[in-house]
């Protein structure tokens, strides 16, 4: 049989909606050596892991665990453990990750009721409580930044309209964590999921998720522990088993908890990641880290508008870390993505649904919330749509993207952003 040449993949800059090129300190954390799932040094790291999280999702909650598998793991452990079959859940949808939510919970047997506004747009918090007051959920299901539109949904007044409801809240935050504020205990959040690849700067592949006292007490009554590892103290719960084995966040609870139950194999190599991850954005002060992707996003938005390019979406409720750009009429927006990753090495990103062909998505996220990356982007763009044809006004984006970034909004510390993710890999 032919060999294949050893793994070189080309050295890309990825500015697209996520992934995006991972801090080099985590794929140096992701090169150590394994170590047994119950070695205590591992069990140090998993408690470790724990409390770091605790630190990202901003919450008190004991149950903050990794589940392994990318972020659409945490989102169906989440939903398949929470929801029993016939149970109602709300799902307000103004992206393509809305559907998903939509999709994952139809599968766990939950009567669904969802509703869509137009994309580019997020969902006032008066519609969502009229639709709980109508449908009396057991769960609102809400994702807080969708990558699809680049929108980020207000979440800070919704837990207190589903706690003054008596509804379960849970949001998938994996686009918008660290890129943007998120207080979990503050906004009465339930459940949470994330995933690394985006703003927290790593692969894909592990899902960190937390959830309250209130969601863990659910859970444990629908206990099921597997026949072959189970005792005579494992006491079943009253309620029904949870539909999947792997994503049976009860037991998973148990493996991360002081039982050390033998679920699944820990995916060492991606808690290694995540815990790096975990502790880099920390050092780097949350708030820190937030304000980077913001005058990233800034910059970048500036950049666009001032090359004469439209911005998609209502820019009151972009994310920091994401930004979607109209295809300017006339040209093959393909073939320009193309061109930017064959000619520049730079990825950018197509889109979905009613928007694909019509806009770009720009990513600034994690180790690539940077002003360097931003230049290189907006310069390389400007030659490909200048060689294209398009009428863009030359030379102008390089300088606002850097005004932008020097006094955008939240610059208060002086800090110097270029060197930061270069200062946080030696950290
Ligand atoms: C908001 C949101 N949720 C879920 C996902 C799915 O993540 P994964 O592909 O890691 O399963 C994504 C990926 O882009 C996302 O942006």
């Amino acid at each position: 049989m032919d060999m294949f040449e050893r793994l070189s993949p080309a050295p890309r800059l990825l500015m697209g909606p996520g992934p995006i090129n991972a801090y080099p300190r985590v794929l140096q954390a992701m090169s150590n050596q394994l170590i047994g799932q119950f070695d205590p040094q591992m069990t140090d790291y998993m408690n470790q892991t724990m409390a770091l999280y605790r630190g990202i999702f901003q919450t008190n909650n004991e149950a903050t665990v990794l589940i392994d598998g990318t972020a659409r793991a945490g989102i169906e452990a989440v939903l398949v453990s929470l929801i029993e079959p016939g149970d109602k859940v709300l799902v307000p949808i103004f992206g393509r990750f809305g559907h998903l939510l939509k999709e994952i919970a139809e599968r766990a047997g939950a009567q669904v009721i969802a509703f869509e506004v137009p994309w580019g747009t997020v969902v006032p918090e008066s519609t969502i409580e009229s639709a709980i007051k109508t449908h009396r959920p057991k769960l609102l299901a809400l994702v807080q930044g969708d990558t699809s539109t680049t929108m980020l949904q207000p979440l800070a007044e919704v837990g207190e309209i589903c706690h003054r409801h008596g509804v379960l809240f849970y949001s998938d935050v994996t686009a918008s964590i660290v890129g943007n504020e998120l207080k979990s205990d503050e906004w009465g959040l339930d459940a949470v999921s994330a995933g690394l690849q985006k703003c927290l700067g790593g692969p894909s592949g592990s899902a960190p998720i937390t959830l309250s006292e209130k969601a863990v007490s659910l859970i444990r009554s629908r206990k099921h522990i597997e026949e072959g590892i189970r005792t005579d103290d494992h006491i079943s719960g009253s309620n029904s088993r949870i539909a999947s084995n792997y994503f049976d966040i009860g037991m998973v609870l148990d493996y991360w908890g002081s039982e050390r139950l033998n679920h699944h194999t820990e995916a060492s190599s991606m808690l290694y990641a995540a815990r790096e991850c975990a502790q880099l954005n920390l050092q780097e002060g949350l708030s820190k880290v937030i304000e980077r992707h913001q005058r990233a996003g800034a910059a970048m938005s500036a950049g666009l508008t001032s090359m004469g390019l439209t911005l998609f979406g209502d820019q009151s409720h972009k994310m920091n870390n994401v930004v979607g750009v109209v295809i300017p009429s006339g040209i093959d927006g393909e073939a320009l993505r193309v061109a930017m990753l064959t000619q520049f090495n730079i990825e950018i990103g197509t889109s979905f649904g009613p928007l694909h062909g019509k806009i770009w998505r720009i990513g600034t996220m994690g180790y690539n919330a940077r002003l360097d990356t931003v230049l290189t982007t907006l310069v390389a763009l400007e030659a490909l749509l200048t060689q294209a044809g398009v009428p863009v006004n030359q030379g102008a984006a390089y300088p606002s993207a850097l005004a932008e970034f020097s006094c955008s909004r939240h610059a208060v510390d002086g800090v110097n952003h270029t060197s930061q993710a270069t200062a946080t890999e030696e950290g």
